[in-house]
């Protein structure tokens, strides 16, 4: 993927995906895709995570990417298992510079307008609007991207099925991101491919 816009621009949601255990990566890869969300954020908060991202690398039509990146480290660890996008809860400038240097689409998760400052300022423009809800919902992220004509979000933290057309309907917002496609535990893939089909179908 050659920039954060393209990758957003996938479909309108991303799933956030925290799998056990790496025989279930390709499985749930695969419905994701048939599905119609190619764009699939691997957390790594789970011990298998980096051989799920390669794990679901082969399968064809997915893009894959980590989140929860919380370091240069993480980056490229994530980076070594062949991340295609990197997302973090947050930004520091140690992650921005070596992400930018990277060269890889980066979407750091910013709740102020001092984040997005410090993303501008390193020549970001893409960002995680996290967690959008407990930030403050859609007023506040109208209300944060106002100054920022030029920046764009992927709003992510509480958002369902059933309110995800509401913050697609934002100007700035290109995609939303959320865990509720696949459910924790051992995976139903008929169920998670239904509920990719309901997400790709929203917009
Ligand atoms: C994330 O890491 O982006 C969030 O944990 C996802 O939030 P959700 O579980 O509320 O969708």
């Amino acid at each position: 993927m050659s920039s954060p816009e393209a990758v957003m621009r996938l479909a309108p949601v991303i799933p956030v995906l925290v799998i056990e255990d790496v025989a279930h990566a390709v499985p749930i890869a695969q419905a994701l895709v048939a599905g119609g969300l190619p764009a699939l954020e691997v957390t790594l908060r789970t011990p298998c995570a980096l051989d799920v991202i390669r794990a679901m690398k082969q399968v064809p039509g997915a893009v894959v990417g980590a989140g929860t990146v919380l370091n240069p480290r993480e980056l490229d660890a994530a980076l070594e298992a062949g991340a295609e996008f990197i997302v973090s809860p947050g930004l520091t400038p140690a992650l921005g510079k070596a992400a930018v240097e990277a060269g890889v689409p980066f979407l750091p998760g910013t709740a102020n307008a001092g984040d997005i400052m410090l993303g501008l300022d390193l020549g970001l423009t893409h960002f995680k609007f996290f967690p959008a809800e407990a930030s403050g919902g859609i007023p506040a992220l109208k209300a944060i991207a106002g100054p920022f004509g030029m920046a764009k979000f992927c709003p992510t933290g509480g958002i369902t099925l059933a309110t995800a057309p509401d913050w697609l309907a934002v100007g700035p917002v290109l995609c939303v991101g959320g865990s509720w496609i696949v459910p924790k535990g051992e995976p139903d893939v008929s169920q998670i491919e239904a509920n990719a089909r309901a997400a790709a179908a929203l917009k």
